[in-house]
């Protein structure tokens, strides 16, 4: 048959030169489709003779054959050239740092407060809470403050707001962590090992006092349970929070919710302008203790007959200051992001029993 290698050749050379897979589409159907340049030179097999068919027809299959395999490889060479082209232009380094987060920080409040709880968990105190706004009765009255008390002036306490006429018994910004030993007591009776971490407010500002600051209160209670046992634990405690074996020094003293009460001091010096403690002879008070007094007991439903036990109180912030070296107790609640970076501590710093030691 004539003309079969010119037509092979213009073929090969079209389907060669594409550069997309659209056109490869076109020659396809223009070569083999049903009214393709090769597809009729198929029905021209018909009026050949069977000895020029015979010759023509294995070419023309041949070239069919070889057509549609040129269209199938520039394809897949058009595809593989595609996607080299996204591969070098889509690239990218995955070994590159990713950009920085700023990253918050944990405010020593809550870091100290983590510390103190996990120290007292180690020996067996669990966690209890109660409300910041209290009424008097708790605050006050239940912890044998009445109202007459000097201690209630003492406090410097912020009262709620009541309209003329209205009668209710005030409520107030808890001044300490004790009443939560009375809801306490109501809720869960004796015998117990509490302490109770929180926020307390009092109407009082300078470099040591802000009107917003933390307590922690501790109560165990029990049927033998005495002053020794509160020794203990506090010397148990001071020694794991400053990370240093920590004398006490228990000095008689006034609460009207204990008694005997006892301020209790830790063995510090004051060398060189900053305090360390754990050495030293000089005294650092530090809280505020004693037994149970028995009408406490008996505002939180307790028999005083059959259980006493021993509470303290002492100040979150204050034993922050003494452990980080913290000189200002207003610069914790200002907010200034300087601060916080530079005294806030790492979200995957787990606190241990006297971290940063
Ligand atoms: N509530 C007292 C205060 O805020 C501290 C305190 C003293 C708590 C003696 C106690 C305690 O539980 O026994 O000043």
């Amino acid at each position: 048959m004539d003309g079969l290698d010119e037509l092979r050749k213009s073929w090969l050379d079209r389907i060669g030169g594409a550069s997309e897979e659209g056109a490869l589409e076109e020659f396809r159907v223009a070569a083999l489709g049903k009214k393709g340049e090769i597809s009729l030179k198929m029905r021209e097999l018909g009026k050949m003779t069977p000895e020029e068919r015979q010759v023509a027809g294995p070419a023309l299959n041949a070239l069919k054959d070889e057509v549609n395999a040129a269209i199938v490889a520039k394809k897949a060479g058009l595809a593989d050239a595609a996607l080299d082209e996204r591969l070098k232009a889509e690239w990218l380094d995955v070994t590159l740092p990713s950009r920085p987060r700023r990253q918050g920080t944990i405010h020593p409040v809550s870091q100290v407060t983590e510390e103190v709880t996990a120290i007292f968990a180690d020996m067996g105190f669990s966690v209890a809470e109660g409300p910041q706004i209290e009424t008097d009765f708790y605050n006050f009255d239940a912890l044998n403050i009445p109202g007459h008390h000097p201690a209630r002036a003492e406090m410097d306490t912020f009262y709620t707001h009541r309209k003329d006429g209205d009668n209710r018994p005030p409520h107030v910004l808890r001044t300490h962590t004790s009443p939560v030993q009375i809801r306490h007591m109501e809720q869960h009776g004796a015998p117990c090992r509490i302490i109770a971490p929180g926020r307390v407010y009092r109407a009082d500002y300078d470099q040591t006092h802000t009107p917003m600051f933390h307590q922690v209160e501790g109560l165990v209670l029990g049927e033998d349970i005495s002053m020794a046992n509160l020794k203990w634990v506090l010397e148990e405690f001071y020694s794991a929070f400053f990370g240093v074996q920590v004398k006490t020094r228990f000095r008689a003293s006034h609460f009207p919710f204990v008694e005997p009460g006892a301020e209790v001091d830790i063995q510090c010096s004051f060398e060189g302008g900053t305090v360390k403690v754990g050495e030293g002879d000089d005294w650092l008070e530090i809280l505020g203790s004693g037994m149970v007094h028995p009408k406490v007991l008996e505002a939180g439903k307790i028999d005083p007959t059959k259980y006493q036990g021993f509470a303290f109180g002492m100040g979150i912030d204050r034993i922050a200051m003494l452990k980080y070296g913290i000189p200002d107790l207003r610069d914790f609640f200002a907010s200034d992001l300087r601060w916080l970076r530079h005294y806030g501590f790492a979200s995957l710093e787990v606190p241990t029993v006297h971290a940063g030691v």
